[in-house]
């Protein structure tokens, strides 16, 4: 199917720089919101993203043309004409409820019905249509109109024909679209949650802030894991934590510190005070925040073991992830690299991590840290297997 015009209902955050995405490819959209005011707020929000596209070059007339093709909306009266919509309402399931039995009332009986959640499950936002086969996840990474990766998720009810014009429209916004089973968090944030908590683990058993940011850098990362949780917020964090933990069971468990950080207000860049200083001003970042010391305190009290920190520690739970994402056939095994690079910008990717470390190094550094720290090194048995089979990578 050939995608014409698309609707975007949220002009909030991911829905203004989704729309930058489409129309820097020269789509028309519907861009609606609740009311005129967030209307023109999120038109407010692709208008400063264009300013800085024309500091950084691009001519005045393109980005007028650009922004000429959003037509803002407080209604559905143009949904009838789209081949395509894309929801990116806040991520509650009664508010998608109500935006997808609306959608599907006055949309086209041929148009796909995209949500860009990050955790709720497709297949039931799908059961709020009647056309649950044209339904599909098209999961895009803030800020959307810069990260290069679209998860690509089917609902158990969606046609293989709505996940072909969906990776396909996918790549037509110069994306790396990758097809992505359901599954609680989808690909990424899946294996990212496994990385995040293990560094919070380190911190809790001695390592320091600098040590485990500046080993993930120069290992693989573009940002250390804890200047992240600072820049993302550890109330979202947490929420995130305790939903995996839910949906995946103890080797998800949340590190305590990240509670406390919340119960303290200590939420990273947004308060001023996470787990570094920043400026209230410009956001600088000013040393590490002697307050968690303090919190960690009572925390290292508890030591859970005799490991000493190194970057492998860091990464093997992503690593040990990646096996079990592979063994649930979630994506293909080619497709999981590059999708962790593009959608975390990661040098490389767990597997080929796996692969330089050595499968066998792995499995025995797993291996051994199952017994003492348990069930979130508990090894994935397709790793084991990899071993047995005496395979040096996944990808050759
Ligand atoms: N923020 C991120 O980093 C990120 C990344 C990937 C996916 N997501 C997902 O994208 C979705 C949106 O997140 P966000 O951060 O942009 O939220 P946001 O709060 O910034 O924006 C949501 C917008 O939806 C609007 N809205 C609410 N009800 C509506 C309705 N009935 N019709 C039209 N608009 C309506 C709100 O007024 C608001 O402007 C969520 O499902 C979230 O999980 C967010």
């Amino acid at each position: 199917m050939q995608i014409g015009k698309v609707g975007i209902v949220g002009a909030g955050t991911m829905g203004a720089s989704i729309a930058v995405a489409l129309i820097g490819r020269g789509y028309p959209v519907v861009l609606k919101d609740v009311d005129e005011q967030a209307v023109r707020s999120g038109m407010g929000r692709i208008d400063r993203l264009l300013d800085s596209r024309v500091k950084r070059g691009l001519p005045v007339d393109e980005a007028e043309a650009m922004r000429a093709l959003v037509q803002p909306a407080t209604d559905y009266s143009a949904f009838p004409d789209l081949d395509l919509v894309i929801e990116a309402v806040g991520e509650k399931v009664d508010l998608k409820k109500a935006v997808f039995e609306q959608l599907d009332d006055c949309c086209n009986i041929h148009a796909i019905l995209a949500t860009n959640t990050s955790s709720l499950p497709v297949t039931q936002i799908a059961s709020f249509t009647r056309r649950p086969d044209q339904v599909v996840g098209m999961h895009f990474f803030n800020p959307a109109h810069l990260m290069k990766l679209v998860e690509v998720i089917p609902g158990l009810e969606t046609s293989a024909d709505t996940v072909r014009t969906a990776i396909e429209f996918g790549q037509k916004l110069g994306k790396f679209a990758v097809r992505v089973e359901e599954c609680a968090s989808f690909l990424v944030n899946r294996l990212l949650g496994r990385y995040m908590n293990e560094a919070l683990w380190c911190l809790q058993e001695g390592a320091s802030l600098e040590e485990i940011d500046q080993a993930a850098c120069d290992f693989a990362a573009p940002v250390g894991p804890l200047a992240l949780r600072d820049m993302n917020g550890a109330d979202i964090g947490l929420a995130v934590a305790r939903f995996n933990y839910q949906e995946y069971g103890e080797r998800f468990r949340p590190p305590e510190i990240l509670e406390r950080m919340v119960e303290q207000n200590l939420l990273g860049q947004k308060t001023g005070s996470g787990f570094y200083l920043y400026n209230s001003e410009t956001k600088k970042r000013s040393g590490p925040n002697p307050r968690v010391e303090d919190l960690l305190k009572d925390l290292k009290a508890k030591p859970e073991g005799d490991a000493q920190f190194s970057v492998e520690r860091l990464f093997l739970p992503m690593i040990n992830e990646s096996f079990l994402v592979l063994q649930e056939k979630v994506c293909a095994a080619e497709d999981l690299d590059p999708a962790l690079m593009a959608g975390l910008g990661l040098k490389k990717g767990p597997l080929a991590m796996a692969a330089e470390i050595g499968l066998s190094q792995c499995l025995k550094e797993i291996e051994s840290l199952f017994r003492t720290k348990g069930e979130r090194f508990r090894p994935a048995p397709l790793l084991k297997r990899y071993v047995w089979a005496n395979r040096m990578a996944v990808i050759a």
